[in-house]
């Protein structure tokens, strides 16, 4: 919602994600509906034909077959036209080699917004930053259509998309064993364990408390088996 020329309201983690209908490089859209059941990663770039960003979409290409196996769809996002879009997409698969990546396609859909309705909608457009072009933000976008992850990067900085992997497998790591995960956790690390007060309570809301590591009342963690997270998200 537009607040006055130069300020926009944007969706909040734990908001439905907006809904919008999209031209994309892989035809039109209808966000989230069309994605009901998947996790999204919906993410804008500045502009088509651009170092950075290109590094980025190779980079996010070559890690796609990783994100579907966690049942998560790649979605981007940029004010640029489609045909600009599809100009660059060939453009990065023909030409440019970086990082031993080549030939690298990128299959997922690219919107284009023209208007910046769906930019504007989604606060993409920063003025401290550029009027023209979309900051580099990230939107994680859960099954049912929630919003449960925001970044946001400025037009210089390149993001890490390990780190937005890492956000994926922690955040359906917390949902399907009601832990939280602590600081640069890896799959594999000790988890978190809720304590909702004191150990005592983290104890008792756990079947197996053998594994429960307290430190203090509000400090509990557990094990818990990298190929058990694997084996669960992926039977989901
Ligand atoms: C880039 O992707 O290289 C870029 C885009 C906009 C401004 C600065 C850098």
């Amino acid at each position: 919602m537009e607040t006055n020329n130069t300020h926009f309201s944007m969706p909040r983690i734990g908001d439905q994600a907006p809904a919008f209908t999209a031209v994309t490089t892989q035809g039109t859209i209808n966000f989230p509906a069309d994605y009901a059941g998947k996790w999204v990663i919906f993410f804008s770039h500045p502009a088509d034909f651009t170092p950075v960003c290109t590094s980025e979409f190779m980079t996010f290409a070559s890690m796609a077959d990783r994100f579907a196996a966690a049942n998560t769809e790649l979605l981007g996002l940029s004010v640029d036209g489609l045909y600009s879009h599809i100009a660059w997409l060939r453009t990065i698969k023909e030409k440019i080699e970086y990082k031993g990546m080549k030939h690298i396609e990128v299959k997922f859909p690219l919107i284009e917004d023209i208007t910046m309705d769906i930019s504007k909608q989604y606060g993409m457009i920063q003025s401290g930053e550029s009027n023209t072009k979309a900051v580099r933000a990230v939107f994680i976008v859960d099954p049912k259509g929630i919003i449960r992850t925001i970044i946001y990067y400025p037009l210089s900085m390149g993001r890490n998309f390990e780190e937005l992997y890492r956000a994926i497998i922690a955040l359906q790591t917390a949902d399907a064993f009601e832990i939280a995960t602590p600081a640069d956790w890896q799959p594999g690390d000790d988890v978190i364990v809720p304590t909702a007060g004191s150990c005592g309570v983290a104890k008792s809301r756990m079947e197996d408390t053998e594994n429960l590591d307290c430190k203090d009342w509000f400090f509990c963690t557990k094990k818990l088996d990298k190929q058990k997270i694997f084996d669960t998200l992926l039977a989901h």
